[in-house]
């Protein structure tokens, strides 16, 4: 249903995680220590990988509510999260985990972000995060999207959202073009309009400074290296997304693009660039 597979989420996991700019996450934590349970809403949640990187950052007691438009992904989540927990029970409609001495409660809702940007804020939370979710979204979306964080007076934490910057080596004579015709794919509407791409960290800075935020933001690219299993198998995922994208826009002749992604395969090093961003009401919301 959005083109997001259970395997390409659990294959990208390690990577995100390894990437994931930790000083931001703990200035995460220093903003919300008051709050208890920290109330979290986690925006194209997928199977519940920001979940497991974020709240070990968080106190002890956490209710999260994870929004997806995608079922599979969404009952996914409920086992990984029961798998990643040490204990987990079904409560109600929802799910209590505990992990070290963090009690958490989840609940999932089947929701068309797309339509309703509000539902981020509709459970008065006092976090809403995502993680690489935000260069799907439109500029327009991401306006309204802002505008209802802002009055909820929520703190906002994005991590992994795409900034461009794709690097391999060795480097190969069709990088550029097969980057030029990714970036145009990366641009086409994914749902919410035309997508913001690796503009989309700069188009939330600007809303929340807006809405009078205090904001951070900090590099988190992936780093990866053919010598290790793991990373070696999500470099040639990406390699072969990154060719079926840019052969979509038909701007690469499909014999070049053919040896770019025969010479990807045998990649030695490749470079995502991401970016994380923190938000935060500058009148601070030690409130609720
Ligand atoms: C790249 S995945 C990231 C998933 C998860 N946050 C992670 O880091 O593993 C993007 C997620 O956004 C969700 N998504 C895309 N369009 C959506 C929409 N219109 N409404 C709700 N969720 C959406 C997808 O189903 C997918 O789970």
């Amino acid at each position: 249903m959005s083109g997001f597979s259970t395997d390409w989420l659990a294959l990208r996991e390690h990577a995100d995680l390894r990437a994931r700019d930790t000083s931001l996450a703990r200035l995460l934590g220093d903003h919300l220590t008051r709050q208890s349970p920290v109330r979290v809403v986690d925006v194209g949640a997928g199977t519940g990988a920001n979940l497991r990187a974020t709240a070990p950052y968080l106190g002890p007691l956490q209710s999260w509510h994870l929004l997806d438009h995608d079922p599979e992904l969404l009952a996914a989540a409920g086992s990984a999260l029961a798998a990643w927990a040490d204990e987990a029970e079904i409560e109600g409609s929802g799910l209590f985990l505990t992990r070290g001495a963090q009690h958490i409660h989840v609940t999932v809702e089947l929701v068309d972000l797309s339509a309703h940007p509000e539902a981020a804020a509709s459970r008065a939370p006092h976090l809403v995060t995502a993680s690489a979710f935000f260069d799907l979204a439109s500029a327009a979306w991401i306006e309204r999207f802002t505008a209802a964080v802002a009055r909820a007076q929520a703190v906002f934490f994005t991590v992994l959202t795409c900034d461009g910057r794709n690097d391999w080596a060795p480097p190969h004579a069709t990088d550029a073009a097969v980057a030029a015709a990714f970036r145009t794919h990366q641009g086409r509407d994914k749902g919410f309009g035309p997508a913001a791409g690796d503009v989309a960290t700069d188009l939330l800075l600007h809303a929340f400074h807006q809405h009078g935020y205090e904001t951070r933001v900090q590099d988190s690219p992936w780093l990866l290296d053919a010598a290790d299993a793991a990373d070696r198998r999500l470099m040639a995922a990406l390699a072969t997304g990154t060719a079926d994208a840019a052969g979509e826009t038909g701007f690469v002749p499909p014999a070049r693009l053919d040896a770019w992604l025969e010479a990807r395969q045998e990649a030695r090093q490749c470079r995502i660039g991401h970016a994380d961003l923190l938000a935060w009401p500058k009148t601070s919301p030690q409130r609720r």
